[in-house]
């Protein structure tokens, strides 16, 4: 099963993604894990890219879509975390599904007011690597500004800041939420409350792929 998982920044895509995967057959492929990682390693792409992402803007389609190609093989069963993310992307990713006999079985939409995703996305921690996502008031480290899987460094994304922020909310709007209707018209979407305890959450997004 090949799930997409809609939501403004911040609603807790990676979050759901991850406990998906630690307790589900699924592999996540959440195109901003793979830029943050691809500029951790100093790669053309992640040096292309660096720039968009700081300011909260959305990186060039093409980009994107020849990235996701690159990296998707057949025979498994993939969470697609902030991706598509236009709708040239959406209709791009239609060519790469088609070009290898997959499909979407589900398209899930997380939703939560804009107040609550400021709030999450100002006290976020994150880990590079593992790309595991804490919280500093709902989900923190055991041990302070350590990852409890890796071990590693825990950082406050570059574009966590309140400026970026605004940017990444207003891209959203413009060029993101399209998708919802997009979806609706094509697969049907499931709406999902994202609201309240992470575990909450969870068993609303299982519910959607029984
Ligand atoms: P990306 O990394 O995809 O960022 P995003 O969409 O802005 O989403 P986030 O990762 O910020 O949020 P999330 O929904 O995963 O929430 P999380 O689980 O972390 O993209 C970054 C940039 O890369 C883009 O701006 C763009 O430049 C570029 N890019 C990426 N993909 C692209 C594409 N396809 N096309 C073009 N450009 C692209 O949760 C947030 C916080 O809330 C965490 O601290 C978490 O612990 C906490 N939390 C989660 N759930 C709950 C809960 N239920 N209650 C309380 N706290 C919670
Ligand atoms: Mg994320």
């Amino acid at each position: 099963m090949n799930v997409i998982i809609l939501g403004a920044p911040g609603v807790g895509k990676g979050t759901q993604a991850q406990l998906l995967v630690d307790r589900e057959k699924f592999v996540q492929l959440s195109t901003g894990d793979i830029l943050r990682s691809e500029q951790a390693n100093g790669t053309e792409l992640g040096l292309a890219a660096k720039l968009y992402m700081e300011r909260g803007e959305l990186v060039p389609d093409t980009v994107i879509l020849n990235m996701v190609a690159l990296r998707m093989e057949t025979g498994k069963s993939y969470l697609f975390d902030g991706f598509p993310r236009t709708i040239a992307q959406a209709e791009g990713f239609e060519t790469i599904l088609s070009g290898r006999g997959m499909k979407i079985d589900r398209v899930i939409s997380l939703e939560v007011p804009f107040d609550e995703i400021v709030k999450r996305l100002s006290s976020r921690r994150v880990a590079l690597k593992s790309g595991r996502v804490y919280n500093l008031m709902s989900n923190p480290p055991k041990v302070e500004g350590i990852c409890d899987v890796s071990g590693e460094p825990l950082i406050h994304r570059a574009d966590d800041q309140p400026e970026a922020i605004q940017v990444r909310l207003q891209e959203y709007e413009k060029k993101t939420a399209p998708l919802k209707q997009y979806y609706e018209r094509k697969i049907g979407v499931s709406i999902v409350d994202a609201n309240g305890e992470v575990e909450a959450v969870y068993r609303r997004v299982k519910a959607t792929l029984a």
